[in-house]
């Protein structure tokens, strides 16, 4: 195999006819034209603001803090590096392809990322204090953003995290005592406890009689993930997500010592919709192109699986999460259209058109992040298309979460084996709705010229 990975040969297909999305959109303000040496007071301190310091703060997830000229300083050099890959902050959507609008995007601008090159190669000087951005203020951690939940499921036992030791992934099953069906209004998910030491948490839910949808994914449906800067998801009025009575909720966790014994919990808030009332739009999120013949030889690189799935009715997609483990390297999801001439017109020679939605260049198995797409740019997909989600996996030495890359690797649950889907949530559409959706699209196109 010596496949490379070259994500822009699917740029050409993104290039046809793109006419249910959102043109590229333009794009937004860079960092100002700097005038004179850049330096952090004047350059550096808002983007660090902007994009950091929500983790790089005391009392949270990272390993320092950068809200302070002398925190920052040390860390020239490191930054510099880190944002120059793109591995920091974590967020790994190709920006050369695909989708580019998100909700929860906090990634650099290439003229970001060069002003802090710059900075750090002229010795990172402080500049004129006077010049410094007020400190951002942060949210309490404890307060709910999707107002007062109606429910708030916890587990059980809190989990003791040890001083030192290797990450540790884990789940855990928990019954809410759930008797009748609900739609989901709004749903949150928050630490309670040892704040510091949950990277990640993220909710599936199992079905009433405790088997799983999915056979083949031990966790069940996604329902929530938390991640340091989310707020919560609330659906938009008449959209909702169903509950069914008897769900039990999965919460998988990814914990990370800290130096001291630390107990961690998770607390899920829940906000239903009034009792009987059945939203227009139901959510759903599967996983999308599960491949379960990965054969990923020892010592190989760029090992290409693809998997397939065919939307029977029209969807309006909201979000994209890959889902690989320790050896996973990249992920692409494209939408394969129904050919539009056939069968109805007739017309059978008209070739399927194909378009990249979104990749991720650098998969990291540490970070889950789910990508959000703007209302804007969530795609509009007709009856009959099938998503197709094509993984690149890494098993050689070169890549450092491999535990050992003398093995052959196949699907399995285990971290040690791996996988290849994507998470997607989306809405089901009528076929009216459905065209009323992209009409309104193009009409906004049109009226604001990209
Ligand atoms: C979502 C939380 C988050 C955001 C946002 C974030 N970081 Fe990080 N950062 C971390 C965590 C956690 C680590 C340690 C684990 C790792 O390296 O992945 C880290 C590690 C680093 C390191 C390496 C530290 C070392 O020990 O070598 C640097 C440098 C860094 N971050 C800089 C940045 C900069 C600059 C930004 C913004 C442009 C940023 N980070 C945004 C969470 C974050």
């Amino acid at each position: 195999m010596n496949a490379t990975w070259t994500p822009r040969i699917f740029t050409a297909a993104g290039l046809m006819l793109a006419v249910v999305f959102a043109a590229p959109a333009v794009v937004a303000a860079q960092a100002p034209a700097t005038q004179g040496p850049v330096t952090f007071a004047k350059d550096v301190a808002p983007i660090l603001q902007r994009n950091c310091q929500v983790c790089h703060r005391p009392g949270s997830t990272a390993p320092m803090s950068l809200l302070k000229y002398e925190e920052v300083r040390p860390w020239a050099r490191a930054i510099k590096q880190r944002t120059s890959l793109r591995e920091m902050p974590p967020w790994y959507i190709d920006r050369n392809v695909g989708i580019h609008q998100f909700k929860n995007d906090r990634s650099l601008s290439d003229e970001e990322i060069a002003t802090i090159a710059k900075w750090a190669d002229a010795g990172a000087p402080l500049g004129n204090p006077a010049d410094l951005p007020p400190p951002r203020q942060f949210e309490d951690v404890d307060k709910w953003h999707i107002g007062a939940p109606d429910l708030i499921v916890t587990m059980p036992k809190d989990q003791i995290v040890p001083p030192e030791g290797p990450d540790k992934w884990l789940d855990v099953l928990v019954d809410p005592g759930l008797t009748e069906d609900r739609y989901l209004k709004a749903v949150e998910t928050k630490p309670s406890k040892g704040f510091k030491v949950i990277h990640h948490s993220v909710q599936t839910m199992t079905e009433p009689d405790g088997s799983i949808d999915d056979s083949d994914n031990p966790r069940g449906k996604f329902l929530n993930e938390y991640a340091l800067g989310k707020n919560g998801d609330v659906f938009p009025e008449g959209a909702g997500r169903l509950i069914k009575a008897g769900t039990k909720f999965n919460f998988n966790l990814h914990l990370h010592s800290i130096g001291e014994e630390t107990r961690a919990n998770v607390e899920l808030g829940l906000k239903f919709y009034p009792k009987g009332y059945v939203p227009r739009y139901v959510e759903n999120s599967e996983g999308v192109g599960r491949n379960q013949d990965l054969d990923i030889p020892a010592n190989t690189d760029n090992v290409r699986s693809d998997g397939y799935f065919t939307l029977t009715r029209p969807a309006r997609v909201l979000s994209f999460q890959p889902h690989m483990h320790n050896r996973g390297k990249a992920m692409c999801v494209e939408a394969i259209y129904p050919p539009a001439g056939s069968p109805a017109t007739g017309n059978t020679q008209q070739q399927n058109r194909v378009e990249t939605l979104s990749c991720v260049d650098r998969y990291q198995f540490a970070w889950h992040v789910v990508y959000l797409y703007d209302d804007d740019a969530q795609p509009l997909l007709p009856a009959g298309t099938v998503l197709h989600v094509i993984g690149w996996h890494n098993n050689t030495a070169a890549n450092k979460f491999n535990p050992d890359p003398d093995n052959l690797i196949t699907y399995g649950q285990r971290t040690i084996d791996d996988m290849s889907f994507a998470w997607m949530s989306w809405y089901y559409l009528s076929d009216q709705e459905y065209k009323e959706q992209v009409e309104a699209r193009q009409a906004k196109i049109k009226s604001t010229g990209n």
